[in-house]
């Protein structure tokens, strides 16, 4: 399926001589065809080459029957007549024909009552060029209208929400945005209003339409009444080049679209992968190319001189992080080199990366989260893909809200609830997106998981559900104050109640899968980031490469990335923007952005798929594969690969698990392909963990959506949609330390104090107190000591 919903008629395949179960015969326009019971009709017939026309039935949503443009006729024993292809179910000894004289009578109606009332605005519509009602109005339309009375006038266009902007006069009432927000996304917060002609689109009064997936409904509107602000006037589509590739926002991996035109990024559009995305994506993986056009991007590497950053040739750059790094060894071996990052990379720069790092430099010492991950064993458990995990009977959920973090997962598993499918339990510490869908949610403290999963076992409800089929954990990080290893606790604990139960590790940056499995990890006795912090910190890491991460933005223990960054002599970054961390590195090195560099991705399931290269990149800047290579060659090594080719090829060859990954395979798997490295599973520790004092709260610290990393601060539309760095309290515990929802309260851990606005929050559980990271306003990573396995904070009124 293509990303649009343009008119697309296949080639029919020839009828299967041998009837299956379930397969139904019919005829469609003459010919006798087969399809599977309860397929609809207009699905049986686009698939053996008969397009019928249509705006508002969609294959992901439930069909409406509202717009009447499938009309056709259908035979089923009592004579032909006129009936909507997308709302009736195929039958045995059907007889459609979708072009007989009524059929094509009754389509070209209702283009003409469509047109009785749309603007025809087409020259200064984003959508014209490739907008249903343009194309089946030639194709199906009757070529000429009757009505010559005055149109509709609206005020025009109307912001619906932050990003998305609605022309009334152009919707055709098809229900597709609204069905979309009130079926997939969950936020219901645009609807119809008014009667007959004042039929409209309107939002809630007061109540704007925030949803993280508001761009979906721009993609699916048949025709210009949504548009989306990043992109509206930007192109034409018949200027746009395009090329899929995939979403390495997060970790879900998401199969996109990527357009350009004249050399820029301008719209990135949702495909539709059945194992994956189902064609949405979310709103900050939609907008966020406008962060690659961004005029803060490094186009150039830059060297220090003078106490100074300044732009430098690649010659230099490279010959002066050639020689940090060998002066680094030479005073303190190998082994006080530090490689930190590599997840928002493609799988080629993790692996290039990973053969510098440990075979031409020698060190173990490599990393590729910030402290803010899971451990990397999560992905050495028994691995569910996102199919398995929507179709298991019970979902264990002990994750970060997904709606957050993993918003297309989110969508997935939010969809295998409401229809049923499936029956969540999950463990939070503050209630997430999917609570509303969940079937047991079990409250429980930062440092209790083990606990909280453990006596699932005594109530009788859970054991049987989780005895009535397969079960999936979904795990990772839900909150970054609290110790990592905690999320393998979790995971151990659950496998005891379920030995057989698959594994899906909610991991969260881009292309972190990738990185560890591509071997940014320690080798034989390195050390985590952790471990690199403290070393690093009191003076013992002569040289810190930062693969495109910014520790002190992310790292959650802000004074020991601080100190981190302080006590390393020599610092090397490669990266797309000057960020807090590297703004203090001896060399950055500018590195090519996503859309700009070709390449494999790996999401969470372990599903490699391409990353296209459709704009040239910034200034001169290089892929951090092609930085890798060059830097190896002056280091006296040689990484033998000239092309990224070369190095899906190579990761092919050499990393267990992937053989089945080659360009050529790579190349004809729409869908991916997926493939498991040979990591052992996490195992338990224990931890010894303090009970909360009854006058502390346990911090829980997790990310929202949008926050200050580069991808939404340097995309304009997105920048401004954070939320503020405030403590969230459940209002009897804001009653309780004496204070009232918006007041200032001083929150004091073991490491600081700060003053912070507290908001009265019912999803945050008693005697836990939430703060999102990394946004505007106080830093609460100040008061985290990541060497704590939880975060005890006194919370007092001012
Ligand atoms: Fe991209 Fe993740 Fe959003 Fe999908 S869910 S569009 S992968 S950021
Ligand atoms: Fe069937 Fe709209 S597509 S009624």
């Amino acid at each position: 399926m293509t990303s649009t919903d343009s008119v697309v008629e296949p080639e029919a395949p020839p009828p299967d001589p041998q009837p299956k179960i379930d397969e139904v015969r019919l005829t469609i326009n003459g010919r006798e065809v087969a399809a599977q019971k309860g397929d609809l009709v207009i699905a049986a017939a686009q698939r053996v080459g008969d397009y019928i026309p249509r705006f508002c039935y969609h294959e992901r949503m439930s069909s409406v029957g509202m717009c009447r443009m499938c009309l056709v006729d259908v035979d089923s024993g009592r004579g032909p007549g006129l009936q909507p292809s997308c709302m009736i179910t195929v039958a045995p000894g059907m007889v459609v024909n979708t072009r007989s004289p009524a059929a094509l009578a009754a389509q070209e109606g209702i283009i003409e009552l469509l047109l009785a009332q749309h603007p025809l605005d087409c020259p200064v519509c984003d959508k014209g060029g490739e907008c249903p009602l343009q194309d089946q109005s030639f194709s199906h339309g009757p070529g000429e209208s009757r009505y010559v009375e005055e149109k509709r006038h609206f005020e025009k266009p109307i912001p619906i929400s932050d990003l998305v902007l609605l022309d009334r006069e152009r919707c055709i009432l098809c229900d597709r945005c609204t069905r979309f927000a009130d079926e997939v996304a969950g936020d219901a917060l645009i609807h119809f209003s008014g009667r007959g002609n004042d039929t409209q689109i309107t939002t809630f009064p007061d109540e704007p339409f925030v949803s993280y997936f508001s761009g979906n409904t721009v993609q699916i509107c048949p025709v210009g009444a949504l548009t989306a602000k990043p992109y509206r006037f930007k192109a034409r589509p018949w200027d746009l080049e395009q090329s899929e590739s995939t979403c390495t926002t997060c970790a879900v991996g998401c199969r996109t679209v990527v357009q350009s035109s004249q050399d820029e990024l301008l719209r990135y559009q949702g495909v539709d992968s059945d194992p994956v995305n189902w064609g949405w994506l979310c709103d900050r993986g939609r907008f966020n190319f406008e962060a690659v056009n961004s005029d803060d991007r490094l186009s150039a590497p830059l060297v220090r001189v003078d106490d100074e950053l300044q732009p430098t040739t690649w010659n230099a750059a490279l010959a002066r992080a050639a020689e940090l790094i060998t002066e680094a060894k030479a005073v303190g071996g190998a082994g006080s080199i530090a490689v930190l990052g590599g997840a928002r990379g493609s799988n080629e720069d993790a692996y290039a990366w990973a053969r510098l790092a440990h075979d031409v430099i020698g060190t173990p010492h490599v990393y590729p989260q910030m402290g803010d991950g899971a451990q990397i064993n999560l992905l050495g458990f028994d691995r569910a893909t996102i199919d398995e995990a929507a179709n298991a009977s019970t979902i264990i959920l002990m994750a970060p809200d997904l709606k957050e973090e993993l918003p297309v997962l989110y969508l997935r598993l939010r969809d295998a609830a409401q229809k049923r499918r499936s029956r969540i339990i999950e463990f939070v510490q503050k209630r997430s997106g999917l609570s509303l869908h969940a079937w047991k949610t079990i409250e429980y403290h930062a440092g209790g998981i083990t606990d909280a999963v453990a006596a699932c076992s005594a109530d009788p409800d859970i054991v049987r559900q989780l005895a009535t089929g397969d079960v999936v954990v979904v795990a990772g990080r839900a909150n970054l104050a609290e110790h990592p290893l905690e999320v393998g606790n979790g995971v151990v604990a659950a496998l005891q109640l379920v030995p057989d139960a698959k594994v899906l590790p909610a991991l969260r940056r881009g292309n972190i899968v990738g990185a560890i499995e591509m071997g940014l990890v320690p080798g034989e006795g390195g050390m985590s980031v952790l471990g690199i912090a403290k070393a690093a910190a009191s003076g013992n890491v002569e040289c810190l490469v930062l693969l495109g991460c910014d520790p002190l933005a992310d790292f959650p223990d802000t004074d020991l990335a601080r100190r981190m960054m302080a006590g390393a002599p020599r610092i090397i970054a490669i990266d797309t923007f000057l960020t807090k961390s590297n703004a203090s590195a001896d060399v950055v090195l500018a590195a090519a952005a996503y859309g700009e560099k070709r390449g494999t991705t790996t999401n969470i399931e372990g599903r490699i798929s391409t990353l296209s290269a459709m704009v040239t990149p910034r200034g001169t800047s290089r892929p951090d594969w092609m930085i890798a290579t060059e830097l190896a060659e002056l280091l006296g090594g040689d990484l033998g690969v000239s092309s990224v080719d070369d190095l899906t090829d190579a990761i092919s060859a050499n990393v267990a698990g992937f053989g089945a990954a080659t360009v050529a395979a790579l190349h004809s798997a729409r869908d991916g392909i997926v493939c498991h490295g040979t990591l052992p599973p996490a195992t338990s520790r224990i931890a010894t963990i303090e009970e909360r004092n009854s006058y502390d709260y346990r911090l829980v610290v997790s990310r929202k959506l949008y926050d200050n990393a580069v991808g939404t601060a340097k995309s304009p539309s997105l920048a401004h949609l954070t939320t503020d760095s405030e403590l969230h309290l459940h209002p009897l515990d804001i009653e309780r330390v004496g204070s009232t929802d918006g007041a200032d309260v001083k929150v004091t851990s073991k490491r600081a104090s700060m003053v912070f606005k507290v908001v009265a929050d019912d999803s945050v559980v008693r005697g836990s107190a939430w703060v999102p990271f990394n946004q505007p306003g106080p830093s609460i990573g100040e008061l985290i000591d990541s060497a704590e396995v939880v975060t005890d904070v006194r919370v007092e009124s001012l």
